[in-house]
């Protein structure tokens, strides 16, 4: 449905000199999907949304809705923002304080290109309010809502002129952990009943777990893998990735041997050899670095009996209760790792504990060099 290809748009800075916000970056969102663009502060989140929504003018590539170009750096075309009939919801949802709900939300249909009767605004914003659960609210000022009534507030007004697509740029942002959450829900549940195309941008690594789709991981401008919730999570295609979605332990090692029956490798680590999987094919020899999920570090304190599965003698050096789980920070020949685990392993710090780690929970990757 939309088709970003080989997008590169830049900035000047004070000094005059080239900010490259977003580089080649390649997208293609399929109809009714939530797709999200994922990375820290400064990757170039914003930059792709706003050339998207027509507000940047990119130096190059092409951005086409339903194969129908609303930009192409080649063949000159540049559809103006309010011309390319999308749906906005930016970081600071600017809503109009001197208006009550109603009004706010019929504003967009009041000034738009078509008119509407007023039978049809009211209805309009009705299905949409509604949608949103603010219908009850209808005549209430804008500046009495809640902070998790004015975003579904401006979701709302996004949403009433029935956009094809909807960009949403950090909208939970100003909320707090609580009503985050539970918009987060509210904000799944509306675009899967309506099933308005999505691109969400957000630094927020469960978020983007918990909404997408489809999530795209972006780095210094850079798309560094896009793939489901679980691919990326599950099978990171390099350390950025496994870095900055959800937390991991890294451990480098030398490709040793490939075990075809296992379709795992066996790697040379510093805690010995480990049994892994690999997202690529890596050759014997190879420098690659270990990713592995503390979830995915197991403790007991037997003797794990499967002599596929990893296992060290370790020694507990910390640990924290969470509630649902238990934290650990444990050491394997002087080397620590994390491990999340069920809140009923009760080993003291100070004394031994078994890990074990199963060989399709570990992701080798090559090691770049820094
Ligand atoms: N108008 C501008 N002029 C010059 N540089 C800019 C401009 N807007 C953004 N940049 C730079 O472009 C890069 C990408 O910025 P962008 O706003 O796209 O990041 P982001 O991923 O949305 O970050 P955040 O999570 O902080 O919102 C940054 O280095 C930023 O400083
Ligand atoms: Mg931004």
């Amino acid at each position: 449905m939309l088709k970003v290809q080989s997008l590169f748009t830049e900035y000047t800075n004070e000094l005059g000199q080239p900010v490259k916000a977003a580089q080649d970056v390649n997208i293609d969102v399929p109809e009714g999907h939530f797709f999200t663009l994922l990375g820290p502060s400064g990757c170039g989140k914003t930059t792709t949304l706003r050339s998207i929504a027509g507000l940047e003018r990119p130096k190059s590539g092409d951005i086409s809705v339903n194969g129908v170009p609303v930009f192409s750096a080649a063949r000159r075309i540049f559809v103006p923002p309010n011309q390319r009939g999308f749906g906005m919801v930016f970081q600071s949802y600017a809503i109009w304080p001197h208006m009550d709900v109603f009004t706010n939300t019929a504003f967009p249909l009041q000034v738009g290109k078509k008119n509407y009767s007023r039978a049809e605004i009211d209805t309009k914003v009705m299905k949409v309010l509604s949608a949103v659960q603010l219908d009850h609210l209808r005549d209430r000022e804008a500046t009495k809502l809640s902070g998790g009534q004015q975003q579904r507030l401006a979701l709302a007004r996004a949403l009433v002129m029935e956009p094809k697509l909807l960009l949403l740029d950090e909208p939970l942002s100003n909320l707090d952990a609580k009503l985050r959450e539970l918009m987060r829900f509210e904000l799944k549940r509306l675009q899967r009943e309506l099933k308005i195309t999505t691109v969400y941008v957000t630094h927020d690594q469960s978020e983007a777990l918990a909404l997408s789709h489809q999530v795209a991981v972006m780095n210094q401008g850079r798309i560094q893998q896009i793939g489901s919730p679980r691919d990326i999570y599950e099978r990171p295609q390099n350390q950025f990735v496994a870095d900055f979605v959800g937390s991991t332990n890294f451990v480098e090692g030398i490709v040793r041997s490939r075990d075809n029956a296992d379709d795992c490798y066996v790697i040379e680590t510093e805690i010995g050899a480990l049994r892994s999987k690999s997202v690529e094919p890596v050759q014997v020899g190879d420098k690659v670095v270990l990713s592995i999920r503390p979830e995915d570090v197991q403790l007991t304190d037997e003797q794990p009996s499967d002599i596929r599965v990893n296992a060290w003698h370790a020694m507990v050096d910390q640990k924290v209760f969470l509630g649902e789980a238990m934290d650990f920070r444990i050491t394997i020949n002087k080397r620590t790792l994390l491990s999340r685990t069920h809140p009923s392993v009760r080993t003291p710090i100070g004394h031994p504990v078994w890990a074990y780690v199963n060989p399709s929970k570990s992701v080798a990757m090559p090691a770049v060099p820094a």
